[in-house]
């Protein structure tokens, strides 16, 4: 009897939708979003911790709402357009409101979890564009952040509410 010859993985096409921009990759079927975003498409900015659903620093925008990318296949994203921590700055190359307030309000400090809570607050103020401190926190209650103690962050996400009315923008 002859023995099947092991032809590797099955790779499947997959075309996703990135900041704008498309990609067309070869991805076996069981790709995490998130290796997918890094690896094939070369996003490293999307950062993996927990890689179980847990600490949100995976996150990215799929069709403009926050989302694990650790916890979807490449080959599930492949009808939306994901926004990634790349694809938050302004067209013109400057800071959005998101970024500009984790400037100015020191909302970061080894910077890890920051990508994750720069998609989910962006998405979190285009939805509710005047939060109170109290929304604020509920608003990155899914993030963990192992340095900064949050207080700084808190402060980011009203700042970046204040820079988006200012800017005459939801975020
Ligand atoms: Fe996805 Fe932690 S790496 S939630
Ligand atoms: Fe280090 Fe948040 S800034 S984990």
């Amino acid at each position: 009897m002859s023995v099947p010859e092991n032809s590797g993985p099955t790779l499947s096409r997959v075309r996703l939708r990135v900041n704008g921009v498309t990609h067309d990759i070869m991805v076996e079927p069981r790709r995490l979003l998130s290796d997918a975003l890094r690896h094939d498409v070369g996003l490293t900015g999307t950062h993996v911790g927990c890689e179980h659903g847990v600490c949100g620093a995976c996150t990215v925008q799929v069709d403009g709402k926050p989302m694990r990318s650790c916890l979807m296949f490449a080959i599930a994203a492949q009808d939306y357009e994901i926004t990634t921590v790349e694809g938050l700055t302004c067209a013109d190359g400057s800071l959005s409101p998101v970024q500009q307030a984790f400037k100015d309000c020191h909302g970061l400090q080894c910077g890890f979890c920051t990508p994750g809570f720069l998609t989910t607050i962006d998405a979190g103020v285009k939805d509710n564009p005047d939060p109170t401190e109290d929304e604020a926190r509920e608003m990155i209650a899914g993030n963990l952040c192992r340095c900064t103690g949050y207080q700084n962050i808190v402060s980011s996400v009203l700042r970046t509410a204040e820079l988006a009315r200012e800017r005459g923008e939801s975020a």
